[in-house]
């Protein structure tokens, strides 16, 4: 009997520790993956979440994987949203995303049109923040014969705006092509304005902490400063965040996140584009931390 006993008093204890470590756990993490690539990128990742982080439950979700990636990042943030909204609605304390690459546009799309979410910490790693302005091994893979001054041809128009690189190629040598053509980033970052402006502003802003993390040896994406929202100016040198217009006139919230001081900016040398993710340096200099 003297175990019944022991039982008695020993599973209430049990019950409101387990009560308690579920009320401080840390909260779920959302991994959203990039071009051409899906869940099996982000093994490493998920391990040292686990490690550092006991109990994180770690989503990374696998739709639009590898070739399918290159669908409208519209329809990809459509689905994204399907699997991602159900997460957050569960996660009574908010959730955190670490979005890779193309997946970091993808977010921002998520954080634009949803008005209830509850994301704390964005974390975007290495992504084309700005858009992409470079003939990478990426882009030769899918249009060998074009060279990215020719580009525009093939992206600014309906047809091209069905891919998601084209989505956020932004020619500072065509800009009024992109400012008038591009159906997904020139609409997320305001560049030109919309009736869902102010609402998307709103939205984005519920974040707690934005955190761009990039590298000048970064190799894919093009300037790599646009992992940090610079940009090529039409003469092709590299104009800094402050100093852009998407910033000076905040036009969707990056100028009151950073006034606020909910902007992180991280950079690393010696990580390749698809080093970000697997790179432990990287993780315990400027991820760990948020994660909480
Ligand atoms: C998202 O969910 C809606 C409603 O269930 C569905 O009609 C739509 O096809 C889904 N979209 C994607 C891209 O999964
Ligand atoms: C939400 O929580 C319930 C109960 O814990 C669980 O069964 C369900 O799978 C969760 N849904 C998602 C999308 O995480
Ligand atoms: C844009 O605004 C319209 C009208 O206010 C609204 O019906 C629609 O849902 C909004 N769309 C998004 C994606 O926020
Ligand atoms: C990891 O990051 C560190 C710090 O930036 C860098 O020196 C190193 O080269 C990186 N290693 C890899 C394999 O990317």
């Amino acid at each position: 009997m003297k175990g019944g006993c022991w039982c008695r008093i020993l599973w209430p204890l049990l019950g409101a520790y387990l009560a308690c470590a579920a009320v401080v756990g840390y909260k779920p993490v959302i991994i959203v993956h990039g071009l051409f690539d899906s869940s099996r990128t982000f093994g490493k990742l998920s391990t040292f979440i686990r490690q550092s982080h006991p109990g994180t439950e770690v989503f990374v979700f696998d739709v639009f994987d590898n070739g399918a990636s290159l669908t409208s990042m519209w329809k990809q943030v459509e689905g994204f949203k399907n699997i991602t909204y159900p997460v957050m609605q569960n996660a009574t304390d908010g959730v955190h995303f670490i979005c890779f690459s193309q997946g970091g546009l993808i977010c921002r799309g998520l954080l634009s049109i949803i008005p209830d979410h509850n994301v704390h910490t964005f974390i975007s790693l290495a992504a084309p923040q700005a858009g992409q302005y470079g003939d990478t091994e990426y882009l030769r893979h899918f249009f060998p014969h074009f060279i990215k001054s020719k580009l525009y041809i093939v992206c600014y128009n309906t047809v091209g705006q069905e891919l998601s690189i084209c989505n956020y190629w932004n020619d500072p040598h065509h800009r009024d092509q992109y400012l008038k053509n591009s159906k997904y980033l020139a609409l997320l970052n305001s560049e030109r304005p919309h009736l869902n402006t102010s609402v998307w502003k709103a939205n984005f802003l519920r974040i707690n902490k934005l955190v761009l993390i990039g590298g000048p040896d970064d190799g894919v994406i093009t300037p790599w400063q646009s992992s940090h929202f610079g940009f090529y100016n039409e003469k092709e040198n590299t104009v800094e965040m402050e100093e852009e217009d998407l910033y000076v006139k905040d036009l969707f919230g990056l100028k009151t996140l950073n006034t606020r001081g909910d902007l992180v900016i991280c950079a690393f040398n010696g990580v390749h584009h698809t080093e970000w993710h697997s790179n432990e340096t990287v993780y315990r200099g400027c991820i760990e931390k948020w994660l909480t």
